[in-house]
């Protein structure tokens, strides 16, 4: 008999062009400590961070481009459904894979780190543990390979 793993991954969403290869997941689920989405006030405190966080992002003039035309309030969605699931909270992700989503934006470096570095400000804002802060942003970092077009 086979031992089954505790914790299940969940499954990427798939992928609609085969050409698209992601190189880190779009779902890196922590799962060690339980803690973490209650220190982000679960689905609640989640759903706040995305209220506060957006129109920094639509004020800071490295992000403002991409979001200013976009959906803001389907993105606020999705990435509340991907930080509760990266958290290990109840969620399911119903997005693309970061490769998708991103694809042909053009996001660079700098564009990457002002969005995190609001995200931080709104953390910050909403209290949030900075040891809670810094596993989300750690969860996070890798996906740049993903998002970031060279
Ligand atoms: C770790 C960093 C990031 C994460 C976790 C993230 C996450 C997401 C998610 C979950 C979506 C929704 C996917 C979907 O619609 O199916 C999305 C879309 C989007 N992201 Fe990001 N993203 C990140 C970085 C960035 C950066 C740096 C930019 C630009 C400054 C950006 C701009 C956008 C835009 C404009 C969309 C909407 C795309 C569309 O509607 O077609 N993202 N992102």
């Amino acid at each position: 008999m086979t031992a089954q793993p505790a914790l299940a991954a969940p499954e990427e969403p798939a992928v609609s062009d085969p050409s698209i290869k992601p190189s880190a997941p779009t779902l890196p689920v922590i799962t060690d400590g339980t803690t973490l989405f209650e220190q982000f006030g679960g689905r609640d405190g989640l759903t706040k961070i995305m209220d506060d966080v957006m129109p920094r992002w639509l004020q800071n003039s490295r992000t403002r481009p991409f979001f200013a035309n976009s959906d803001q309030e389907r993105i606020k969605l999705q990435l509340v459904e991907q930080f509760c699931v990266i958290m290990n909270g109840p969620c399911e992700y119903s997005g693309r894979t970061m490769a998708e989503a991103h694809r042909g934006m053009n996001v660079d470096e700098a564009a990457f780190y002002a969005l995190v570095e609001e995200l931080q400000r709104s953390l910050n804002a909403m209290k949030v543990p900075f040891a809670a802060q810094n596993r989300l942003i750690a969860a996070l970092a890798p996906m740049h390979r993903d998002i970031i077009d060279k």
